[in-house]
Formats: structure tokens, C-alpha cells, sequence
């Protein structure tokens, strides 16, 4: 069940990635509403990739619960949600910054089995079923396993982060940040939480932290990140909205403590 979880993901990722892809105009994307502040933005594209994504899915599981980013969720009565971001990284989206992506995980009785996200803007493919391991499919090129690298030392731990799209949460978590750039190599701030996650897997990052994440930016990306090795936490052991911080087992213990030190 869970390979046909992943099977269905990805053949649906694809569409909706390559919907996206050929419906984006050239320059700015026009932006149709905001949402939790006037930068946080959502376009007729996310909507239209959201309504594609959740009739292919339900159209095959028509019993399955669906929770996406733009709205209209649906209770089923099967023991499957799918927690989708249609777009992740809508601002990278609307300004053409390549990194931007499709995020699909399918969760059984409340916990992730398979997760799919696609860089819409390079085709790059990662996915992971819970126990089977977590890959990359970049194209013309052969799917690789991700295994996280190991980190010799936390000082040199690039670490990737995200800010919330509200002032005043920022504001802190700004101030946060500052106090952690003197303790570690450096920070991103790349705009895609799962291409994030999925950069933890891949070892383009070491560690990654940030505040305000939702169910349908962590669930693919948090799978793919776990299945290739990494840690993640939150404020009391499980990730969610009011934290979420990851690193490789080799400095995950001191991270998380230089996290909390640091004020997040
Ligand atoms: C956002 C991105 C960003 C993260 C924000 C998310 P969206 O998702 O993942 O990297 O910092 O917290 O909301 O709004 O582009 O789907």
C-alpha cells in the first residue's frame, strides 16, 4: 500500500510540476490574495495546481481525507490523508527565484508513509517511503539513495532556515538568527521549506531550523529528511507549527541545544 501511496505522489507531482511549469508567464506572477499578512501571497496558479492535484488523488481514492494549503479540505472515511502544498516557495514563485516546489505526502492513520516533492523550476525529484529510504531523481541523471552526511563539528554546520511571513514573529526569529550566524558556518534562506528539508537529506545543508511551519510545508520534506538519516525535533520532542529543527545525528544534540539557546 505504502509504494502505491508514493506510486500515485509522484505521477500526480509530475502533472501538477509540469502544470505549473507551462501555465507560469514569464516575469512576475500576478499575486490574487494574500493570506496571514500582505507578503504572504497566493496566485490563481497555487489554486489551480491545488484543485489539479486533489481531483487526480481523489479520483483514484475517492475515501481518502485531503489537507492542502489552499483550502476546501476534505474528511473522508478511509484511514489516508494527503497533505499537499501546492506550491511551496510562492514567493520564490511570483519573483522566478528557482526554488519552488510541489509537495505531496500521504499519512495512514496520522503518520507519513510516503512523501514526493519536485523543484518545479529543475525537474529534481525527492521522495521517501517511512522505513524504505529517501531518494533523488535529478533529470537525465540515475535515482541515487540520500544518506546524510555525517558533521564533524557544529562550527562549520551550514544551516538553513525559514522566516514567518508575519512582523512581529519575524522580527524574533530574525533576532534569533543573529545570534546563532557567530556559532555556525553560515545560514540560508532559500524560500521552500520541503526543498529545504530536502537539502538536509541531500547534504547541500547541515542543519536546518525555523517557527510557523505547517503540516503541508514539513510532512513530504520531514519524511525524505528522516528516511535519509536526520533528526527532527520541536519544542516537545515532535516537530510542528511552533518549532521545527533538524540536523544529522552527529550534531543534532548540540544544535538543538544551540537552537533553544539561541532564543527560537
Ligand atoms: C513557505 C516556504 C518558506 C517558509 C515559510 C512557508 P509557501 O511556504 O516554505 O520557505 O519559510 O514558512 O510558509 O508559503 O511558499 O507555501
Amino acid at each position: 500500500m505504502t509504494q502505491d501511496l508514493l506510486d500515485l505522489a509522484r505521477s500526480v507531482g509530475r502533472e501538477a510540476s509540469a502544470y505549473v511549469a507551462r501555465t507560469r508567464p514569464g516575469g512576475r506572477v500576478d499575486v490574487a490574495a494574500t493570506k496571514s499578512s500582505p507578503t504572504d501571497v497566493v496566485t490563481a496558479i497555487d489554486k489551480g495546481c491545488e484543485e489539479l492535484i486533489r481531483q487526480r488523488i481523489l479520483s483514484v481514492r475517492p475515501d481518502d481525507s485531503f489537507l492542502g494549503e489552499e483550502g476546501d479540505d476534505i474528511i473522508g472515511t478511509s484511514d489516508v490523508q494527503w497533505i499537499v502544498d501546492p506550491i511551496d516557495g510562492t514567493v520564490n514563485f511570483v519573483y522566478g527565484v528557482p526554488f519552488y516546489a510541489v509537495s505531496i505526502a500521504a499519512a495512514v492513520d496520522g503518520e507519513v508513509e510516503a512523501g514526493f516533492v519536485i523543484n518545479i523550476a529543475n525537474g529534481t525529484e525527492f521522495s521517501a517511503t517511512r522505513g524504505g529510504g529517501s531518494y533523488r531523481n535529478s533529470p537525465g541523471k540515475d535515482a541515487i539513495r540520500l544518506e546524510a552526511p555525517t558533521v564533524p563539528r557544529l562550527d562549520h554546520a551550514l544551516v538553513a532556515t525559514g522566516y514567518h511571513y508575519v512582523r512581529e514573529i519575524r522580527t524574533k526569529q530574525a533576532a534569533a538568527v543573529a545570534r546563532m550566524i557567530p556559532q555556525v558556518r553560515d545560514v540560508r534562506r532559500i524560500g521552500s521549506a520541503a526543498l529545504d528539508l530536502c537539502g538536509l537529506a541531500a547534504g547541500s545543508y547541515d542543519a536546518y531550523v525555523e517557527q510557523g511551519l505547517m503540516p503541508w510545508d514539513l510532512a513530504a520534506g520531514g519524511l525524505i529528511a528522516r528516511e535519509a538519516g536526520i533528526v527532527i525535533s520541536g519544542l516537545d520532542g515532535s516537530p510542528d507549527e511552533r518549532l521545527v529543527m533538524a540536523a544529522h545525528p552527529s550534531i543534532s544534540g548540540e544544535f538543538f541545544d544551540l537552537v533553544r539557546a539561541c532564543g527560537f
